[in-house]
């Protein structure tokens, strides 16, 4: 059976009550947090950078997941490695060198991941995706929670999983596939079964009281996935 991971991105929590949102997610069972870093400038939004990454970093023992949505990239790396991440993703647009810029967050100790907007084919991950990872598949705009997922996705998705597939096989490392904009329990079906391992949920998640509740339903929807995977797999 598949294993899925569940990441809450704190851009949908109480920026106010920072500490607590994460520790209730914790207890809530998420997998990974994830953290969005906006520059208004790659992106048109502000959020935090790597002194709010490391005063967070102590209320969770899950792994620090940072979406890097800022140009440059390289100059914020060491900081943010420093503060706790453990996966440090950048977009490939808004670094000169993508292969140096990969290198240097493996240098750091933490896990490499490339993020790729709806826009941004597959083929800037030629000649690199032996030293991701994770390639995260943006399935939004990024600059925003709460946006609605684009359905092209999918296929971009069923493509990647294919191509991350055969990569495995020959490198004999492991590579996820995380999607990121307009996950919640309705969807998250059909995105595993398009090929993503780690699902984050901003508004999903933090737009409701309960979050143990919508964790344990995506969890749900992700339980029948993997029945069908398996059952794929007998034939
Ligand atoms: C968007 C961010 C996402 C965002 C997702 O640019 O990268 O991580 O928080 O939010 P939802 O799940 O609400 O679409
Ligand atoms: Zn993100």
């Amino acid at each position: 059976m598949r294993e899925f991971l569940i990441a809450p991105s704190l851009l949908s929590a109480d920026f106010a009550r920072l500490a607590d949102e994460i520790r209730d997610v914790t207890a809530a069972g998420a997998d990974w947090i994830h953290f969005d870093v906006m520059d208004n400038h790659y992106v048109p939004n502000l959020t935090a950078g790597p002194l709010v990454c490391s005063a967070i970093r102590p209320y969770t023992t899950l792994p620090f997941d940072v979406h890097l949505m800022t140009m440059p990239v390289d100059s914020l790396v060491g900081a943010f490695a420093e503060a706790g991440a453990n996966v440090i993703s950048f977009h490939p647009e808004a670094s000169l060198h993508v292969h140096r810029t990969i290198e240097l967050i493996r240098s750091h100790g933490a896990r490499a991941g490339l993020a790729l907007n709806p826009a941004t084919p597959l083929a800037v991950l030629d000649h690199v995706l032996d030293l991701l990872d994770v390639v995260l598949v943006m399935s939004v705009n990024p600059g925003f929670g709460g946006q609605a997922f684009i359905a092209q996705t999918l296929d971009k998705l069923r493509l990647l999983r294919k191509r991350v597939d055969a990569t495995m096989q020959r490198t004999g490392r492991p590579l996820l596939i995380e999607v990121d904009g307009g996950v919640k329990a309705s969807n998250i079906a059909r995105i595993a079964e398009a090929g993503a391992d780690v699902f984050v949920a901003g508004s999903a998640v933090f737009g409701t009281s309960d979050r143990a509740q919508a964790i344990r339903c995506m969890r749900g929807e992700l339980a029948t996935v993997g029945e069908h995977a398996d059952l794929a797999a007998m034939k």
